[in-house]
């Protein structure tokens, strides 16, 4: 396995402030989250850091407002439900860099919690413009990544961070990079891979990686379309990516 370092190599984290990475790109349907797995799945990374003196401080992106603030891609209406499945309260700042960020996390006390504003609302953030990394690296001693879902974007809060900071992995992508090389790297054949989704463009350079490395690639989800509609199927007005 490529190796990576894990909260067990972060050493003792009383203290420490800890810039944590998640995807908080969840459904939500009138300001409220519809769909909170992604939440519910980044509880126990969260719990771990606070239940030893970490003050954690989460950064997350929330659709795809293009560089500039847009308030119906906030992240604030995610705190609700958030605090209610961590069982703690989550404090909030207007913003991922500048005053608002810092004062947030200056008032964070060992165990606390506190989400920053959207990272898109940066240009800096889908640049990853290392300036811009570098002002959200002044909120953490530390940086974790814990999204797995996020981790094919190479953006200041994904893979700049992690030139600036001591960087570890969260949990959740621990335990996806160490399923990833059971079933990649020294499998037992025949691999079957099953991929699902929406859009082929974003995992065409996934599924070309995948293709040489299993002995069946089975297409689900929308992007079925797309291959059907390749070998010459009408898909009617089904998901396509017809370019
Ligand atoms: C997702 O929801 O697929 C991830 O959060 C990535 O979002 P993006 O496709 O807007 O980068």
């Amino acid at each position: 396995m490529t190796a990576f370092r894990t909260l067990d190599d972060a050493g003792p984290l009383q203290g420490k402030r800890v810039l944590l990475r998640v995807d908080l790109n969840v459904p939500m349907e009138g300001g409220r989250v519809t769909d909170a797995t992604r939440i519910e799945r980044i509880v126990p990374t969260i719990n771990e850091i606070a239940g030893k003196g970490g003050r954690v401080v989460l950064l997350a992106h929330f659709g795809r407002p293009k560089g500039k603030p847009v308030a119906a891609e906030s992240l604030k209406p995610v705190v609700e439900t958030l605090s209610r499945k961590l069982g703690r309260p989550v404090a909030f700042a207007e913003d991922c860099v500048g005053s608002a960020a810092a004062d947030a996390v200056a008032r964070l006390q060992d165990g606390d919690v506190a989400l920053l504003e959207n990272t898109r609302f940066h240009a800096g953030e889908e640049q990853n413009d290392r300036a811009f990394a570098e002002q959200l690296a002044t909120n953490g001693d530390l940086y974790v990544n814990e999204a797995f879902s996020a981790a094919h974007r190479a953006h200041g809060s994904t893979e700049g961070l992690a030139r600036v900071l001591p960087a570890y992995a969260g949990r959740e992508l621990q335990a996806e990079l160490e399923a990833l090389t059971k079933g990649l790297e020294a499998p037992q054949r025949p691999v079957i891979a099953l991929v699902g989704g929406a859009k082929v463009s974003s995992k065409i350079d996934l599924l070309e990686n995948l293709v040489a490395k299993v002995d069946m690639l089975v297409i689900g989800g929308g992007m079925a379309n797309t291959f059907l509609h390749a070998q010459g199927k009408a898909v009617g007005k089904s998901l396509c990516e017809k370019d």
